[in-house]
Order: structure tokens, then C-alpha cells, then sequence
């Protein structure tokens, strides 16, 4: 995959290439291009951004040095803004972008980039939440390590991808690990069994109470088959004794 990122303050996004994202580059499953916006001025005081026509705060980044900046990518494949006006992103998102083999990213700063660029050359503004960033660096970041986990090869342990929280609908479930009995506490005693379906069905029964707890809204979009709402059915009779 090639990734071409266009902002303003590339230095923020090299610092977040580290763990996950840098061993993709290591491997070469993923070219990671920054390009500084600063560097494609159009005017002889070097500035990228002005005054937003029609009053307001702030300044807004100009078309002509996003255009140039644009053009020096030979391959743009897919351009995304990030902005706050964006859809929102999720794991869909991030699986859908994950088959594409070129995606350049254009971080917004200020007030905002003129939305001529974003008519021209935008295929869709993404926001990472409804909150607003100083900028798109961030959540550029954060778009392109959601989008890397889900390339083959890029996670040492494949299956632990769709074992994922959202990567089908619910959220991941309760995980422990040694030591088996902390002050009383102890591990689920299935987990210990070693009789892999019933394991597999406790992972199953938790994640989907997990879910029903904590995000109802996701839990009330999902399908269940009988056997899942049989075993919730069960697990939560477990929960329910153990608190009584
Ligand atoms: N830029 C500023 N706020 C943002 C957000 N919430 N998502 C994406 N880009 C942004």
C-alpha cells in the first residue's frame, strides 16, 4: 500500500510511525510518503493559508499550494480529508480502505481548506469523532493504524485481527493472564479447562455480554443466532448467581 500524507506539520505524523505502522514500512507492506505543505507556498511570503473571504476566525489553507502539493504525488489512488466535518470512522471504514493499494491523506489545520480543493480532488472527508482536533495530523495517524492492522502480514497473529473489538459488530470480551488465583480472584475456571469449545464458547458468550453492557447500541444491531442467545442466555444466569 502506498500512503501519501500532505499536511502541514508532517514532523507530528514521523513520530507516530513507531511500533505498529513502522514495522509495516520495515516490511515493505506499506510506503509511507510525507509531504510538507509549508514547501509549496504560491506567494513570495511563504505562507500557505489566508483570510477566509466573507469574515470569520482564523485562516483557511489555500487551493493553490494543496493543488501543487497534490500534483507531485504520482499516484493520489484514494484522497481523504480528514476534518470534523468528516463521517465518522470505524472498523468497516478501516477494512474497506485496507484493499486499496494508494491512499493520500490531506491534513486540515485552522479554520479550514478551501472547499474548492475538497470539491475538486476530495473523494471523502473522514472525522475521527465528534470532537475537533487542532488539526488532521492526529487523526491521520490514528486512520492509518486502524487501516495497517488489517493488512495480511502486517500483525504477526492474523486471526487476533478478527478477534478485534468491532471487527464484526461486538466488542472484544474479558482476557487474563497468569497468575490463575490473585489475592481470590481468580481466572474463569473454563478458560483453564482446556476443552477448546467450551472456551470458545465462553469467548463468545462474554463478548457478546461485554457488549451488551457496555455499547447497547452495538449490541442491538447485531443478529444472534439461537446458539449465541442461548449462551448469553447462560451467561448471564453465571453473572447473575455470582452476584446474588
Ligand atoms: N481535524 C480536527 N478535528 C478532527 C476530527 N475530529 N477528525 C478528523 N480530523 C479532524
Amino acid at each position: 500500500m502506498n500512503i501519501n500524507v500532505i499536511s502541514v506539520f508532517p514532523e507530528i505524523l514521523e513520530s507516530s510511525f513507531k511500533g505498529l505502522t513502522g514495522k509495516a514500512i520495515e516490511k515493505n507492506i506499506a510506503k509511507l510518503k510525507l509531504i510538507d505543505l509549508k514547501e509549496f507556498s504560491n506567494n513570495d511570503y511563504g505562507s500557505i493559508d489566508d483570510a477566509p473571504y466573507g469574515g470569520g476566525e482564523g485562516m483557511v489553507l489555500g487551493i493553490e499550494p494543496l493543488e501543487k502539493s497534490l500534483n507531485t504525488i504520482e499516484k493520489p489512488g484514494h484522497v481523504i480529508c480528514l476534518t470534523p466535518q468528516g463521517t465518522v470512522f470505524n472498523q468497516t471504514k478501516a477494512v474497506d480502505l485496507s484493499k486499496l493499494k494508494d491512499l493520500t491523506f490531506v491534513c486540515g489545520r485552522y479554520e479550514g481548506i478551501d472547499q474548492r480543493f475538497i470539491d475538486n480532488y476530495v473523494d471523502e472527508e473522514i472525522s475521527i469523532g465528534d470532537y475537533v482536533l487542532s488539526g488532521g495530523e492526529i487523526a491521520a495517524s490514528v486512520v492509518i493504524d486502524a487501516i495497517l492492522r488489517n493488512i495480511d502480514d502486517v500483525i504477526g497473529n492474523k486471526h487476533s485481527v478478527y478477534r478485534d473489538s468491532h471487527s464484526e459488530g461486538k466488542l472484544k470480551g474479558h482476557v487474563y493472564t497468569r497468575p490463575s488465583d490473585h489475592q481470590g480472584k481468580k481466572v474463569p475456571e473454563i478458560l483453564l479447562s482446556g476443552d477448546h469449545k467450551k472456551v470458545n464458547e465462553w469467548k463468545l458468550a462474554n463478548s457478546l455480554w461485554v457488549t451488551k453492557e457496555k455499547r447497547p447500541d452495538l449490541f442491538k444491531q447485531l443478529q444472534l443466532s439461537e446458539k449465541e442467545m442461548i449462551l448469553l442466555r447462560q451467561y448471564g444466569d453465571f453473572v447473575k448467581k455470582k452476584h446474588d
